[in-house]
């Protein structure tokens, strides 16, 4: 392993939380190189992700993601092409997104811990509607009418399902609206049904996706890898970062087994609060921990997981966590600790 590690900090408070995860990375020997893509490449130059950088990638070991949106790009042209551009580009096909409570006092499900509250939803990441691919006829007119396609195909959907069943000890549960979505609903089950018998020891569940939603809040209890196209997962992961203490917490992976792999924050910019050191950096500290995991680190992912544990335990916590510390005093103590 070069020991090499991409950092995109991106925009808003992309640039504040990376800057209190990268240093762990740093520290554990890693060459850091950092790449300024963002709304202000975007707006002086012109450029979003450049032509050259998946060939520059594909040198490192990871990418290390803040986040991107800019409210003076109000459409994310730039987040669209770099963001989307990386993992299509890179074909990070599998986002994982760990649905954990980390404290009881976090979750605002009554009677629900730590034990109840452990899941992971494997997200198809390069597919569905955000393809760009559509149209808008009588553009501006009361008559207006839009058409997004929602793209699909069996290998994108086999292979996610695969790597869900492949990472399961205990069950997957698919999350589909094949009762309402004809063609890509019914080929999401389909496949469903035709990989969960090459896995028998491991159970194999099916839930429509509103279903799934109130399931997440009555028991949640009774997932341990959920998985699901793009549109769903983006939704649902917004839920389980809300039953699990909110979005300064929820961290991710991108990635296709055997390549690269993108670790970000499942957050956005957060323009109202972008600038007063307010920013939770746990989720950035959260996702380094996912990226080490995937580098076979697990003794300092381990110990990075504790650490954040710990800050929440001590309430060395930002205002989101009803804490009153800064960005840069909970990311200090979270790296004293390791
Ligand atoms: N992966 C990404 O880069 C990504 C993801 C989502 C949204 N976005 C973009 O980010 C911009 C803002 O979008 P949004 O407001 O819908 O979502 P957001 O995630 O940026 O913020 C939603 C709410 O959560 C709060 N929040 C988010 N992260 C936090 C953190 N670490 N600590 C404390 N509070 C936090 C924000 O203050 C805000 O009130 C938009 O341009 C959007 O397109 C980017």
């Amino acid at each position: 392993m070069s020991k090499k590690i991409a950092v995109i900090p991106g925009d808003g408070i992309g640039p504040e939380v990376i800057a209190e995860g990268a240093p762990v990375l740093e520290q554990l020997g890693f060459e850091l190189t950092h790449f300024g893509w963002g709304a202000n490449k975007w707006l002086s130059e012109g450029i979003g992700l450049p032509p050259d950088a998946l060939k520059n990638l594909s040198d490192f070991d990871a990418i290390y993601f803040g986040a991107l949106g800019d409210p003076r790009i109000p459409d994310m042209a730039h987040g669209r092409e770099i963001l989307l551009g990386l993992r299509t580009g890179l074909d990070l096909y599998a986002n994982m997104r760990p649905i954990q409570l980390l404290n009881n006092k976090l979750t605002c499900l009554k009677n629900k811990t730590c034990d109840d509250i452990n899941f992971i939803i494997f997200r198809e990441n390069t597919q569905d509607i955000y393809g760009g691919h559509g149209s808008a006829s009588n553009k501006n007119t009361p008559q207006e009418t839009t058409i997004d396609e929602s793209r699909h195909t069996y290998a994108g959907v086999a292979r996610i399902i695969t790597q869900a069943f492949e990472c399961a000890q205990k069950s997957v549960t698919l999350g589909h609206k094949s009762n309402a979505i004809k063609f890509g609903g019914a080929l999401w089950q389909r496949v469903f049904n035709e990989i969960a018998p090459k896995y028998p020891k491991i159970k194999a569940k099916q839930l429509y996706i509103d279903t799934m939603a109130m399931e997440f809040v009555r028991a949640p209890e009774q997932f341990e890898i959920v998985v699901t196209s793009n549109l769903f997962g983006d939704i649902l992961t917004d839920l389980g970062a809300g039953i699990t203490g909110g979005l300064g917490l929820a961290a991710s992976a991108n990635i296709h087994p055997g390549r690269i792999g993108l670790f970000e924050p499942v957050h956005g910019s957060a323009p109202d609060i972008a600038g007063q050191n307010k920013a939770n950096p746990m989720a950035a500290f959260l996702s380094a921990a996912m990226l080490l995991d995937f580098l076979k680190l697990f003794e300092p992912a381990k110990k990075l997981r504790e650490a954040v544990k710990q800050a929440i335990e001590r309430n060395i916590c930002t205002p989101d966590l009803g804490g009153q510390k800064t960005t840069q005093e909970v990311g200090s103590f979270i790296r004293a600790q390791l």
